[in-house]
């Protein structure tokens, strides 16, 4: 297998060939590129974006993209679903039980299944949240037009061939794809099950810091972009895109993987959760989960995301006189929540499980179920390590939208408002 090797950084803009002399050097789009390739620029933003919102890569190929035949419909991957939906949006809470994996070879494609989502595809606002089981590698290649793509392994590592190179990830790991980049999905471990984000809006990155200064949670060093790689390959390809919802495909009559080089900085890139410097309180109270926010996706209202990839990762807990697990709330942004590894320390009374998921939708009360809630208010409070867990959240401003398969799959669990039935009324003096 050729060698995967990783660029550092996040937002530089990074250069990298396959073949020694392929890259121009001095223009983008010379008059003769080496050895005949065809130079592409693939915008991620638009021509007049501001610099530092500006994103877009140089792809030098064996082919142009432009080069194919006509997309026609494409049946497969029933379950995949885009916004806006015309599903009833319900303020109820839900959660479900691990994604089943299917009975027949599914690769990663066919498999995934949309749990929900907001805003629109052809607004360019919202999200998809889709849930995958695949196992079977993909033969062909699959691209979005309608977003970026933030993959959350679960079980099962993928390896990720893109057309700007080979990316490997595992659980606690997560890849991101921008929007129109080509890849495939092989599975190294036979099968492979996760979550996934389709970002219709603005790409995710990194946040703001403010006072907490210059260095701290994801520090932009960690995340990794791969080096160019190629396929020299004359055999027939399928592709499949999704554009505005639905699902096309074409043949080629080579590997769409044929970028010998490439610079720029619109890239697909990975992260090792692990690597998050996790900053919590050293005195008292439980700071807003904002604090854990890997990667946010803005919206054009300052401060309020479309959409916050925020994780859950093991941390001391050290806080006095404090109820320390996540407080009851009621929140703007509505939140979709899965679980990687271990327990989650607001749900000690189980039914969220690795693999599982949950929505909490706007202004619906949520919080600590009963057994979280009464270990916590008995604790002694001494310093404690939460570990060997991961959970994380999308929580975006706008409310999601379930998709028809997930309220009627017999993983939904129709008892979750028990978990918050049996507490005591609080007693007056
Ligand atoms: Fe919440």
């Amino acid at each position: 297998m050729t060698h995967r090797r990783y660029l550092p950084g996040f937002g530089n803009h990074v250069s990298t060939e396959a073949v020694p002399g392929a890259l121009p050097i001095g223009r983008n789009s010379p008059q003769k590129v080496p050895f005949g390739l065809y130079a592409e620029q693939l915008s991620g933003t638009a021509f007049t974006a501001p610099r530092h919102e500006n994103r877009r890569s140089w792809l030098y190929r064996l082919r142009p993209t432009a080069q194919h035949p006509a997309f026609t419909p494409y049946a497969g991957a029933p379950h995949l679903k885009s916004a806006p939906f015309d599903t009833p949006p319900s303020p109820n809470r839900m959660r479900w039980d691990p994604l089943p994996w299917p009975d027949a070879p599914i690769d990663w494609v066919d498999g995934l299944v949309t749990y929900g989502g907001n805003g629109s595809v052809a607004e360019q606002t919202g999200v998809g949240i889709h849930l995958s089981a695949a196992t079977a590698d993909m033969e062909r290649a699959f691209f979005s037009a309608d977003g970026e793509l933030l993959i959350v392994p679960q079980e099962g590592a993928l390896a990720i061939d893109t057309e700007m190179g080979r990316i490997h990830v595992a659980p606690l790991q997560i890849a991101v794809i921008p929007r129109g980049v080509r890849f495939r999905v092989a599975l190294p471990d036979g099968r492979a099950r996760g979550y996934v984000c389709e970002n219709y809006g603005a790409a995710f990155r990194l946040p703001d810091l403010g006072p907490i200064g210059a260095n701290g949670l994801a520090n932009p060093r960690d995340f990794e972009v791969p080096v160019a790689w190629f396929e020299d390959r004359d055999e027939p390809c399928t592709v499949i895109q999704k554009f505005q919802g639905g699902l096309w495909q074409t043949t080629l009559d080579h590997s769409p993987f044929d970028v010998v080089a490439w610079h720029g900085n619109l890239v697909p890139y990975r992260y090792d959760l692990t690597r998050f410097n996790t900053i919590n309180t050293v005195s008292f109270d439980h700071p807003d989960p904002s604090i854990f926010t890997v990667l946010t996706s803005p919206s054009d209202t300052p401060g309020t995301a479309n959409c916050d990839f925020v994780i859950f990762p093991p941390r001391w807990m050290v806080a006095e006189g404090t109820f320390r697990p996540p407080w009851f709330h009621r929140n703007v942004m509505s939140e979709f929540m899965g679980l990687i590894a271990g327990a989650y320390d607001a749900k000690e009374g189980g039914g969220f499980v690795p693999g599982g998921a949950s929505l909490h939708n706007q202004m619906n009360g949520h919080g600590p179920d009963q057994a979280s809630y009464e270990k916590a208010v008995a604790s002694d409070l001494k310093p404690v390590k939460i570990d060997g867990t991961m959970a994380f959240m999308f929580e975006t401003r706008h409310v999601v939208r379930p998709s028809e398969w997930p309220t009627s799959a017999p993983t939904m669990q129709l008892d979750y408002d028990d978990v918050w039935r049996g507490f005591p009324k609080a007693v007056l003096p």
